[in-house]
């Protein structure tokens, strides 16, 4: 066995690469055309029918936009729903053909069955689901003091996309719909202080490209994979239950930096409409994906100057039994499980 194996060490990387060395020409010739042709050829959405899930804030809230300028219908999905009920006012102004609004927990089975059905109930055809709920964090795995917190990470960041889409797949099927997923470039950059995040991130990822297998050409699927872009998420506006807004000083005081949260919308739904399997914003991270394949040294003697050596660790107090909110309590959701506020019925815009 190990004869085997050392011959093919021997074999395999060599031919894989000759191999590789004439394919990517070919493909990405393919590709380029295919991309031109679809451009030209965009989906139109005018009348159809795309959900949005974690819309009540920056990125879901602008790619909300951008379907509704292209006169799409819009059902608007996250827990807050005053903040809905302000984005769907905006996206009608911007073009909408119609808004429905849906306060719901995307954690919770009920309430994704609830605002599927409720979505084809009203319009009858559900064309593309966009997820975008999300649950970032910035503690040393070592800091936590309080372990109820992770499962509450993973719940937000994979189930919290796997649910939906379970859902809506019946629908999105009968008439080629679309998937779009917001995943991370943490996915495989992990970075120091968002252990938990990355590794949901990368569960997505694996999740969404066995399912594209899975679905063959009858469902698209567009994964997003960013960097750091300017949102709530990156100004430590961090949430765990509705109405339980975390914000700390120190998280504020981290400047975010990236690209504006619009440019990034504008990419991803332009990306979807056009068919693309992947939105890439900003691509230079890309040239890290090499030094982790052939240098990974360089990026952990990086991570370990930016984060490690940089002063005394910084705690964040998510799952740290730190109060959350400057001068008030520890907050009674970091031992018990996420709740969420009394859900309303669908309200049309
Ligand atoms: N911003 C960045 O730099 C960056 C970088 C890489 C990847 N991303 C990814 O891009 C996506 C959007 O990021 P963002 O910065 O716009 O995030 P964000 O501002 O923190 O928004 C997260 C959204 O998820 C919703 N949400 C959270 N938990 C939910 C739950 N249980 N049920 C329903 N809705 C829930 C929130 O609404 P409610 O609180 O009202 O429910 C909010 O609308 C995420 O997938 C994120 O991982 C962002």
């Amino acid at each position: 066995m190990d004869l085997i194996n050392s011959l093919l060490n021997l074999v395999v990387p060599p031919a894989g690469l000759v191999m590789l060395a004439f394919a990517w020409p070919t493909l990405s010739f393919i590709n380029a055309c295919e991309w031109l042709y679809n451009t030209f050829y965009s989906e139109d959405m005018e009348d159809k029918v795309v959900i949005v899930t974690g819309a009540s804030s920056e990125i879901g809230e602008q790619i909300a936009y951008e379907y509704a300028k292209r006169k799409a219908n819009i059902v608007l999905v996250a827990r807050r729903e005053y903040k809905l009920r302000g984005i769907g006012e905006n996206a009608m102004l911007l073009g909408a053909n119609h808004v429905l609004i849906m306060a719901a927990d995307v954690v919770k089975e009920d309430d994704c069955k609830r605002f599927i059905n409720e979505t084809m109930n009203l319009y009858g055809r559900v064309d593309h689901l966009v997820n975008t709920t999300s649950l970032g964090h910035t503690f040393y795995l070592e800091e936590a003091a309080d372990t109820s917190v992770f499962p509450i990470l993973m719940d937000i960041n994979f189930w919290g996309n796997v649910y939906p889409t379970y859902f809506a797949l019946p629908y999105l099927r009968q008439h080629n719909g679309r998937i779009v997923v917001n995943a991370s470039v943490e996915n495989w950059l992990p970075l120091p202080r968002m252990s938990l995040y990355s590794a949901a991130k990368a569960a997505l990822i694996n999740f969404y490209e066995t399912l594209r297998f899975e679905l063959k050409d009858e469902v698209g699927i567009t994964v997003a994979t960013h960097g750091w872009i300017g949102s709530e998420m990156t100004r430590g506006k961090l949430m765990l239950e509705d109405g339980a807004e975390m914000q700390w000083k120190e998280e504020r005081e981290v400047h975010a930096f990236g690209g504006p949260v619009e440019e990034f919308a504008k990419l991803i739904v332009a990306g979807a409409c056009r068919g693309d399997a992947y939105v890439k914003f900003p691509s230079w991270y890309d040239i890290f994906l090499l030094y982790r394949v052939f240098a990974p040294n360089v990026l952990n003697w990086t991570f370990r100057m930016l984060f490690v050596n940089h002063g005394a660790k910084r705690a964040s107090p998510i799952g740290t039994g730190i109060p959350l909110l400057e001068g008030s309590p520890p907050r009674k959701l970091l031992t018990g499980p996420v709740t969420s506020s009394p859900l309303s019925s669908p309200q049309k815009m």
